[in-house]
């Protein structure tokens, strides 16, 4: 047995089906899905987690004692050296023909949570810890790599520049106040100030500080030296929203373009994330197709649906007309003015457009302090991508570039000008035309796997009440 594999190079399984190492003698590494045979010949299923498909390893019971073989259960791990040859087998071209195997380490079958296949979705969230090792999660989490390479490249060969901005911030971008405070002030013995407010000036950072919503404030002052940047990295919510798709920490690429007006943005947004889909279809095929027959059938006609058809752009204001004239009695009552629910957004997308939408011009009070206002005095130049499935997938808009008017709405909304005072010079010297959105990562990463929780396509989720591993 214990064969040191050490001077053989290892081949990924990815790569074993290159007909061109049939017949050679091959190296893989991995763990067990299955074992089943008879007192003849034994057959594993290995997985390495290189691609969605096994590796069959056959065991001549001649060659092997069928106890020691015993030791090979679901979940155990193990190196095999062995011949790479044809398979009559269903479903796989090649198999290995054992010669040696090493078992690196056993998985008890008494205490091993993945014993069988076809675990419901929630018990897998449960031991979120070990739910990368199903097929299920194994596609989802190869198919969001690919997708997070998607994103640098496109914004690579545009000229972008990946800029990193702060996690820790004492700035609320989107002003919604959802933030989780940083701070290393002792909760039980908070200093306080002769008004009895808790005196910020002893902690850390001299001042309250907070994980960020958005990177977009300190996006902008990247674009408007560099011209183009784009953020991705992770943002943190505090709101108490228990849905299938707001999570407390998620991934956010946020573009920033000086010299873009509203359209060049809604332009760049239709491009980037159809580049997206294409890109993850092409690359992450196998997967794709796994999640679409085990979960959703219509999904690869959905992703190229959306790739080949243009997105229908209309106003706040049209779409309301449209939604109050549907004759649907929604759960929430729409009217000018409403923060549109996900039920309208689907509304118009799956029901009365059947195409991604963008909204645009937005009433101001529903909207962020940043936005460039419309002549109207009443409307922002906000764009919302809203998708069939999911909602809105991206937030952005035309940026308010003229001091005075950025500043009124700043005062308006009592937001405190200390904490603004380095955005505002962004408009006090050189200030340009510019626009940026966000596109939330999780809420792409559903679409492209047709899986309809948020919390089954980050690795890790946090949400109210849950940050376990
Ligand atoms: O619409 P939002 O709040 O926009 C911003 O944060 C802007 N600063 C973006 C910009 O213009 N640079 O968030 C952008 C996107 C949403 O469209 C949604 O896809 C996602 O982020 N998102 C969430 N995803 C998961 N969980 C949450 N709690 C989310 N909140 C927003
Ligand atoms: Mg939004």
């Amino acid at each position: 047995m214990a064969n040191s594999s050490y001077n053989m190079k290892r081949t990924k399984i990815v790569d074993i089906f290159d007909p061109a190492l049939l017949d050679t003698s091959v190296c893989v590494k991995g763990w067990v899905r299955t074992r089943r045979g008879n007192k003849h010949v034994q057959f594993v299923a290995l997985n390495d987690g290189s691609t969605i498909k096994n590796i069959q390893i056959v065991f001549d019971l001649s060659k092997f004692d069928e106890e020691q073989l015993k030791a090979i259960t679901t979940g155990s791990s193990l190196c095999i050296i062995g011949q790479l040859v044809p398979s009559m087998g269903k479903g796989q071209t090649c198999e290995i023909q054992a010669e040696t195997f090493e078992l690196y380490g056993s998985a008890d079958p008494t205490t091993y949570p993945l014993q069988k296949k076809g675990h419901t979705l929630e018990f897998l969230r449960e031991i979120a810890h070990l739910r990368p090792r199903t097929n299920t999660f194994g596609a989802i989490l190869r198919v969001r790599s690919v997708l997070a390479y998607a994103i640098h490249k496109f914004f690579n060969d545009k000229g972008f520049f990946y800029l990193n901005t702060p996690l820790i911030t004492a700035s609320d971008c989107e002003g919604a106040g959802a933030m989780f405070q940083v701070t290393t002030l002792p909760m039980n013995d908070l200093p306080k100030t002769e008004e009895g407010d808790i005196d910020y000036s002893k902690d850390f950072f001299g001042k309250a500080a907070a994980l960020t919503v958005s990177g977009q404030l300190e996006g902008e002052l990247g674009a408007t030296a560099l011209g183009a940047i784009y953020t991705f990295g992770p943002t943190f919510r505090a709101e108490n929203s228990n849905t299938p798709r707001h999570l407390s920490e998620f991934w956010m690429i946020e573009p920033e373009m000086a010299f873009y007006e509203i359209e060049e943005n809604m332009d760049l947004a239709e491009e980037f994330i159809k580049y997206c889909i294409s890109f993850a279809l092409d690359k992450a095929k196998d997967d794709i197709e796994f999640l679409a027959q085990m979960y959703d059938k219509d999904l690869v006609e959905r992703l190229k649906f959306v790739i080949h058809n243009d997105f229908v752009r209309l106003t706040y204001t049209e779409g309301v007309k449209i939604l109050e004239q549907s004759g649907r009695k929604f759960e929430f009552p729409v009217y000018w003015g409403v923060d549109l629910a996900s039920e309208h957004e689907r509304y118009l997308v799956e029901e009365h457009f059947k195409k991604p939408v963008i909204l645009t011009d937005y009433p101001k009070e529903i909207k962020a302090f940043y936005m460039k206002q419309n002549e109207d005095g009443k409307t922002v130049r906000a764009m919302d991508v809203l998708f069939p499935q999911i909602g809105e997938i991206i937030g952005g808009s035309e940026r308010e570039a003229d001091y005075d008017k950025l500043l009124k709405r700043i005062e308006e909304l009592g937001i405190p000008m200390k904490d603004m005072w380095w955005y505002l010079d962004t408009r006090r010297y050189g200030s340009v035309p510019h626009s940026g959105f966000g596109l939330g990562f999780e809420r792409l990463v559903l679409f492209v796997t047709g899986m309809t929780n948020i919390r089954d396509v980050i690795p890790f989720p946090r949400t109210p009440g849950n940050a376990e591993f």
